[in-house]
């Protein structure tokens, strides 16, 4: 039944991205009786989902399917025009004018693909875009591309994975952390600086309502909004975990987060990376973490208490995908290097992690001549 945060007018929502975080936060906002259409592009699982949906099994709302509105194999297919492809059933028909929300789920590979390029001809007039991705300056070729159109940033805490194709499994968590991007500072920066505020304040509108429709008819309590400078200290926290635990796991030979903690030598190590980040975030952002927010001494005891946890970027190099390297570890020492600090921890593990990928596919690639 349609209440007041239903909004008069067909909403949709196109991901783009249907792996584990994209199926799973795409189920949770799919309403057609409150007017809210969520489609999905998926790639390799595409005939997997067209075929029978994607299936869940959520520790925090049971077993269900998920029937998007559309699903497509491509962008091309997704393209804005009067009916749907014939993916979908012909009845089904979206605005000409286009999405009103692309939501971005894919692992962030500035180094592998522009997907700012990619997303563009899914982009109209009225699109507000998602970035729903770990790591930091995931934005800015967003913001480069479409300094018109209202930018999301998403930072969220689940732990999901696909176990097969259009098979997701949410083990535990749900928190999604919201917030405009205008510059990344939460400032205007320039002469146009009417017209920047205007973009954050649309992004401010667009992100009010997809938090209350995560959380009013998705159930999920932790859709949280924040300021542009709030969600960008959030990016900068996470890393504190990301940036120390994931590259270590990769380079210590395979070993879990809780695991690393046990080994004196690492657990030093891993300490001083999340020290680095923990003196050089502030310096970017000009100010402190704020004090809720867990040091460095309390996330290594709440690591300690999750036992087996492997994280993604150990996942990525076991498999042969290409790790999150950039946003993780390239971009915070670029970033921080223009607000005049040197990063030399992170510098090191992206070095070493970028050689290592790049000597294997290499190697690779010669084995397949
Ligand atoms: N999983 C978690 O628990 C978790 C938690 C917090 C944050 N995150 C972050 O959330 C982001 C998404 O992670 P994830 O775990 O959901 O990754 P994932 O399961 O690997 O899903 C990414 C999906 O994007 C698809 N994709 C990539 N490029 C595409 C393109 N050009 N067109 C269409 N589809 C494309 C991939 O398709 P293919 O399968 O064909 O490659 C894959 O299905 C990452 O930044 C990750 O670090 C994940």
């Amino acid at each position: 039944m349609a209440d007041s945060n239903t909004p008069i007018k067909p909403v949709h929502i196109l991901f783009v991205g249907a792996g584990a975080v994209g199926c799973f936060y795409a189920s949770r906002l799919h309403h057609p009786k409150q007017n809210i259409h969520t489609s999905l592009i998926a790639r390799s699982n595409y005939a997997a989902i067209a075929a029978s949906g994607v299936s869940l099994e959520t520790h925090s709302f049971g077993n269900y399917t998920f029937e998007p509105y559309a699903v497509f194999p491509s962008i091309s297919a997704a393209l804005p025009n009067p009916t749907l492809s014939s993916t979908s059933p012909p009845s089904r028909s979206l605005p000409s004018d286009g999405w009103d929300y692309i939501i971005v789920t894919t692992k962030a590979l500035p180094d592998r693909s522009d997907d700012a390029a990619t997303v563009a001809p899914l982009v109209s007039a009225k699109s507000c875009i998602v970035l729903v991705q770990n790591g930091v300056g995931v934005e800015e070729p967003y913001r480069k591309r479409f300094p018109n159109n209202p930018i999301v940033s998403g930072v969220t805490v689940v732990s999901a994975e696909q176990i097969r194709n259009g098979v997701i499994r949410q083990n535990r968590w749900t928190r999604i952390s919201l917030g405009p991007y205008g510059n990344g500072l939460g400032a205007p920066s320039n002469a146009t600086d009417d017209k920047s505020a205007d973009v954050v304040r649309r992004g401010h509108e667009c992100m009010e309502r997809l938090a209350q429709w995560w959380t009013k008819y998705g159930g999920i309590r932790d859709a949280e909004t924040h300021t542009e400078l709030e969600l960008q200290t959030i990016r900068w926290h996470k890393l504190c975990i990301n940036a120390a635990f994931n590259p270590t796991a990769v380079l210590s030979g395979g070993r879990g987060n809780a695991d690393q903690l046990t080994d004196p030598e690492l657990r030093e190590h891993v300490l001083g990376v999340m020290d680095e980040i923990w003196k050089a975030a502030p310096k970017v952002l000009g100010k402190p973490f704020p004090k809720d927010l867990a040091t460095p001494e309390r996330i290594i005891r709440s690591t300690e208490r999750n036992a087996g946890a492997r994280p993604s970027m150990l996942l990525d190099w076991e498999a042969g995908r290409p790790m999150e390297l950039e946003v993780i570890l390239g971009n915070p020492v670029r970033i921080a290097k223009r607000a005049g600090v040197d990063m030399p921890k992170l510098q090191t593990l992206h070095a070493l992690l970028k050689s290592m990928q790049k000597v294997r596919e290499e190697r690779k690639a010669k084995e397949k001549l």
